[in-house]
């Protein structure tokens, strides 16, 4: 169609320039002449009209590619992702759920990096995805302070932040966070166990505690929770010491408990499965007996597929969830800013909560009553 407008347009040309060129007479030369200039026109203005409806129909056809894509430029969804690390089974569920869900069958570019839980890394990898240009950053903070200047950047980049599991505290410059209740997960590791060592006759409660990484959230809502209810109720908390949420960190510590509080404690809470498969290792080590119908209670928190199987063989005698895979729910957020609406500011991921039929005894949370789910080979395949 581009060539006849050109044509049409060539030969109008043509014939004016006849027109002023020739030595005969205006009158002679008027009236054919005439009528060459009005059907070189004609043929222009179809062509134009033709042309017109053609590249509006193109146009039509790259935006209908661009909304079907999600990406306005017409290619894929550049997404920098900053990880924690690799510390723990929860962590790996975690990293292989956004990579699956940011792939580049789905139409994502995905930059990612693990951090290896240094808070200054990732705050740089954070600022290389803004060099980068990436549409979108998720960030699953290390911890939870210190990220108003380089959230501030982000912002002033025009990069909207998505926040996955671990909160921040001290800025809101992020468009969404989806992840789990850690205060919830804490206060229901207490609640349960009073409700348990009553069914138990149990009527002293010392307790260690093995805490995750300082100052990340998922650490502050468990100790803070389960503390809450170790104080209503009067127990009396040991010794707490961080682990690190690594299986080394779990093992190292337990070790230093066993030897500080030999025959003095009946309760162990690892604020994730990664760290009590440590403190296990510690107390087998140290001939501690763990379990149900044994001394000691061992509390557990992400409910892993290991973590699980250690409750089915007694080991473990409650893992209280905290759900990895939230990255489809991350998603959803960045198809509702691609399609120009607000998404939800803080979207909560379920966690479930496990035991042996035994070990599973009512309680509430806040005056919620909690439901728990009990570890069968069922549970555990279809467990993250
Ligand atoms: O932030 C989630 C916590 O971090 C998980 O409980 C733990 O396993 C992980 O390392």
């Amino acid at each position: 169609m581009k060539k006849k407008l050109l044509g049409a347009i060539l030969s109008a040309a043509m014939v004016m320039s006849l027109l002023a060129g020739c030595g005969s007479t205006a009158a002679e030369t008027a009236a054919p002449a005439a009528e060459a200039v009005e059907e070189a026109a004609d043929t222009a203005a179809d062509a134009a009209a033709d042309t017109a409806a053609t590249v509006e129909e193109a146009a039509e056809k790259v935006e209908e590619a661009a909304a079907d894509t999600g990406a306005a430029a017409g290619g894929n969804i550049k997404v920098g992702f900053a990880q924690v690390g690799h510390e723990s089974d929860w962590r790996t569920a975690s990293t292989k759920s956004c990579q699956d869900v940011f792939s580049a069958e789905n139409g994502y570019d995905l930059s990612f990096v693990d951090c290896d839980n240094d808070e200054a890394a990732q705050k740089e990898a954070v600022r290389s995805f803004i060099e980068q240009g990436v549409d979108y950053i998720i960030i699953d903070p290390i911890i939870a302070t210190g990220w108003d200047t380089v959230l501030t950047e982000c912002e002033d980049a025009g990069i909207p932040v998505i926040v996955i599991d671990r909160t921040i505290d001290d800025s809101d410059k992020y468009v969404s966070w989806v992840g789990s209740d850690f205060l919830t997960e804490g206060k229901a590791a207490g609640e349960w166990l009073k409700a348990y060592a009553e069914k138990q006759g149990i009527k002293e409660i010392n307790a260690l505690i093995i805490q995750g990484t300082i100052g990340s959230s998922a650490q502050i809502g468990r100790t803070d929770g389960f503390n809450e209810i170790a104080k209503r109720e009067g127990w009396t908390v040991l010794d707490q010491q961080t682990g690190d949420f690594t299986e080394a960190g779990g093992q190292e510590v337990m070790e230093s408990f066993c030897k500080s509080y030999a025959g003095k404690f009946n309760v162990v809470v690892c604020e994730n499965d990664n760290e009590a498969f440590g403190a296990m290792t510690a107390m087998d080590n140290a001939g501690v007996k763990y379990g149900p119908g044994n001394d000691v209670i061992l509390i557990s928190y992400d409910a892993c597929t290991a973590g699980l199987e250690d409750v089915k063989a007694g080991k473990i005698t409650a893992d209280f969830e905290c759900n990895p895979l939230a990255a489809p729910t991350v998603e959803g957020v960045i198809k509702t800013l691609e399609a120009g609406k607000t998404p939800e500011n803080q979207i909560l991921v379920p966690d479930n909560w496990y035991a042996l039929k035994d070990q599973i005894v009512d309680f509430a949370v806040e005056g919620n009553a909690q439901k728990m789910i009990e570890v069968t080979d069922d549970v555990i395949a279809a467990q993250y």
